[in-house]
């Protein structure tokens, strides 16, 4: 591991503390002069690090991404293995790229900020950075691609859970998998499936989450403007390291309850819309519904104006609230 990854581990570690530039080169076993060009390259990067004289140094940054700061709130058993970028054009692009190379499950991406975040239906996933948390999981689950649709609901589960334990504040989930708080969108999950030739089922699966933590300087942009919030209204400490090892921990556990269903009740209490009329949008044809409920796969249980009752799956459709 390079100076500079071991330095941000040893701040993590030391938050809050002055070290001195000897007692760094000690504890990473480099010289002074290693240290002193770790610290030029990571205030470069956006670390903010105070250096004054008797003292040494100190991380000030309050909310700094990092592997060693996820992995300092992970739990050994969590099983994921961490690969933090300041910024990449996708963590799905990335990690589906080491996908076939090879690596095992559990292996995960995250970025502070992505110049191509891929969102779902084909969209653009708006990625600015440190002010949000993208991050992609890879799983080798045996699975039929239909049941696939209960990693992505799995995720929503354990981000809405995580949110809430971070801001204090209730979530909601819109179905089929976005986070919503307040009555906007804080959350986005965009699963990517590979599919064996061979036996037609699951070769691996990238869950892609992308939260927005904080709202941007000068605000979503237009587009998104009416729709999108945040997780919290200021910075606070730690809180993406928190935030992205909250959620790792939920979801590993619920991925490997999955055939318990245990995210289900978690995912059916916080339903949005339930009772409410809604718009069915699958590309340019909107048809009027009821929202039911979900049933026990997660598929969209809606009454037509007709009185006609369906149970719809994903795939290629999204739902909007209704105004009258
Ligand atoms: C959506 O709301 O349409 C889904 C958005 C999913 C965004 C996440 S951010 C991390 C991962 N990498 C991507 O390029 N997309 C997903």
């Amino acid at each position: 591991m390079a100076v500079k990854e071991e330095l941000i581990k040893l701040f993590e570690k030391n938050r809050g503390r002055y070290l001195s530039g000897e007692e760094i080169a000690e504890s990473l076993g480099c010289t002074r002069g290693a240290v002193w060009k770790a610290v030029t390259n990571l205030r470069e990067e956006g670390y903010k690090i105070s250096a004054v004289t008797k003292k040494g140094y100190r991380l000030d940054s309050a909310d700094m991404l990092s592997a060693a700061g996820v992995e300092k709130y992970l739990s050994h058993s969590c099983g994921v293995s961490l690969t933090v970028y300041k910024e990449t054009d996708s963590t799905n692009i990335r990690l589906r790229e080491l996908a076939v190379q090879g690596a095992p499950e559990g292996t995960v991406v995250i970025a502070g900020m992505q110049t191509g975040g891929k969102g779902r239906l084909g969209r653009k996933f708006f990625s600015p950075s440190d002010t949000g948390l993208y991050m992609s999981i890879l799983l080798r689950p045996e699975m039929t691609a239909a049941d696939a649709v209960r990693i992505t609901t799995a995720a929503a589960v354990a981000v809405a859970e995580a949110a809430e334990k971070i801001s204090g504040r209730m979530t909601d989930i819109k179905w089929v998998n976005d986070v919503y708080t307040d009555g906007r969108k804080i959350c986005g999950i965009l699963t990517e499936a590979s599919f064996s030739l061979e036996n037609g089922g699951l070769d691996y699966a990238v869950c892609g989450i992308g939260i927005n933590v904080y709202e941007p300087d000068g605000g979503f942009p237009e587009e998104i403007r009416d729709i999108a919030g945040a997780v919290l209204d200021a910075p606070a400490e730690d809180a993406r390291n928190r935030l992205a090892a909250l959620v790792l921990e939920g979801f590993m556990r619920y991925y490997r309850e999955l055939s318990e269903n245990s995210f289900l009740p978690g995912y059916r209490s916080r339903l949005l819309w339930r009772g409410e009329d809604i718009n069915i949008i699958r590309g340019d044809d909107i048809v009027p519904a009821k929202l039911i409920d979900t049933d026990e796969r997660c598929r969209l249980m809606v009454r037509y104006e007709d009185g006609r009752e369906d149970t719809i799956s994903s795939g290629e459709i999204s739902i909007r609230k209704r105004s009258l």
